[in-house]
């Protein structure tokens, strides 16, 4: 398959989020018509949130949701009912708005011990996830990326995390030690589509690094995303491409 990669920006973040909910909606009825189903990973924190609010609001009836299947490319081990889960937001904003059906989604529980749940979860990612190279092959991995150059729940310093060969892994945020569970890197580069959904200001000197390969890119987990076989996407509003030549 031949890999192709896509920058995307647009004038702000609600914006950018409208494009990249009607892109997956496009890209999941294509695919779907030589495809019976779709495996999906979301990632969380506050971008996608007005993604999955378009979504639900615009295209609920768009899709034989009962064809996609949804993961987490990462989760703080937190419940669903907390504000920080980010399943309870995709579900409260998302899915408890359209028709699918529960066995579609297949949370990371963040209210269980961590090593237990990192053993759980990547046996559900193999029950269900068709594998090449042993390594489960996502269709489409959305992610954001953090103010410090982190993504999934990968942070600057552990790049260990792209060299195992786990599926996920227990992880802990840096500065707040909360405990996290995440996908791992070759995950990640093994799915067929990523795409990163990034806006602000705040990821501009990130973004800038990455773009400009440099010294400090290295640094960054978002920049060893690159997909082994798969497309890589940007979408991002023009506060976090501002330090970019480019214009869509
Ligand atoms: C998480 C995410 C994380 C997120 C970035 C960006 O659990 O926080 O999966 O990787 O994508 O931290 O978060 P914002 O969208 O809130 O800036």
């Amino acid at each position: 398959m031949k890999s192709s990669f896509k920058t995307q920006v647009f004038q702000d973040a609600y914006t950018t989020a409208d494009r990249l909910a009607m892109d997956f909606i496009r890209y999941a009825e294509q695919t779907m018509e030589f495809r019976e189903k779709l495996y999906i990973a979301l990632s969380g924190g506050s971008t996608p949130q007005t993604m999955f609010s378009i979504l639900a609001k615009e295209y609920a009836r768009s899709l034989p949701w009962e064809k996609l299947h949804f993961f987490w490319v990462d989760e703080r081990c937190v419940p669903a009912e907390s504000p920080e889960s980010n399943f309870g937001n995709a579900d409260r904003l998302l899915f408890s708005k359209i028709s699918i059906p529960k066995e579609n989604i297949h949370p990371i529980l963040g209210k269980d011990d961590p090593l237990c749940e990192v053993v759980r979860y990547t046996g559900e990612i193999l029950a269900h996830v068709p594998c090449v190279n042993k390594f489960p092959v996502f269709d489409l991995i959305i992610l954001g990326m953090g103010n410090d150059g982190h993504t999934a729940s990968i942070f600057p310093g552990q790049m260990d995390l792209f060299e195992t060969n786990a599926l996920c892994s227990v992880n802990e945020h840096p500065e707040t030690r909360q405990k996290r569970i995440t996908l791992t890197g070759k995950v990640i580069n093994n799915a067929s589509n990523v795409i990163f959904l990034v806006t602000g200001d705040a990821k501009a000197d990130k973004v800038s690094s990455i773009f400009n390969n440099d010294h400090l890119a290295l640094n960054y987990p978002a920049h060893k995303v690159k997909p082994v076989n798969g497309n890589l996407s940007w979408y991002m509003d023009s506060e976090a491409a501002k330090q970019l030549k480019m214009e869509n």
